[in-house]
């Protein structure tokens, strides 16, 4: 395989995850660093890929310590695995945030499912539940969370490229530029 069909393939599965229930790119690992230099890391649904501009989308209430860490420093980590492509791929990039009100968060929250528009409605991330909410699995109107949903553009600037393979692993380093062309690509031990 020549890097340029590493990159490609890479991103071609990448866009796909999002609407393939078993691709393992689906749920991704975000990394930011917190207040104290702390790296933090949590799941989180990789929600849209744009193979072409290197962005990958991610939904968020704005509440909670993702955005106030990615607000202060915007540098972060997306780690992923997919067993059945045997593939690890680690992103190094910039987040953007796109705060309740914005464009792009208006939009992805017209596409939202009622179910998930209403898991923003509870109280804060990381806060104290309160008795009703922890009684009931409504916890508030659908319009109610859209005051906290934030949309995040996380824009790689290089990709860790490592496949699992027999009888060897494979590992890539690829760097893009801002318009998500690739700049540089070398292959490097694993
Ligand atoms: C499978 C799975 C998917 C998740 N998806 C999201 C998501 O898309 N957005 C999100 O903010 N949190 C998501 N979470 C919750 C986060 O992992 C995390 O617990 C929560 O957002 C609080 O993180 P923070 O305090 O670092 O901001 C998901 C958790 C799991 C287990």
């Amino acid at each position: 395989m020549r890097l340029e069909e590493v990159d490609s393939s890479a991103w071609l599965t990448l866009e796909g995850a999002p609407t393939d229930p078993q691709s393992g790119f689906r749920f991704i690992n975000l990394c930011s660093v917190d207040w104290n230099g702390r790296p933090q890391a949590r799941v989180v649904v990789l929600r849209r890929v744009d193979r072409l501009a290197r962005l990958l989308e991610i939904h968020t209430d704005t509440r909670s310590q993702k955005w106030v860490e990615l607000s202060n420093n915007p540098i972060a980590t997306i780690l992923g695995f997919c067993a059945s492509a045997r593939v690890q791929l680690r992103l190094s990039g910039i987040v953007r945030l796109h705060p309740p009100g914005n464009d792009l968060a208006n939009y992805a929250w017209h596409k939202l499912a009622s179910w998930t528009r209403s898991t923003y409605a509870g109280g804060p991330p990381g806060g104290e539940p309160n008795r009703d909410e922890m009684n009931s699995f409504t916890s508030g109107a659908d319009a109610d969370g859209k005051a906290f949903f934030g949309v995040l553009l996380f824009q790689a600037d290089s990709l860790d490229w490592f496949e699992l393979g027999k009888p060897s692993n494979r590992r890539a380093m690829l760097d893009y530029d801002s318009a998500g062309v690739l700049t540089a690509s070398r292959w490097v031990n694993p």
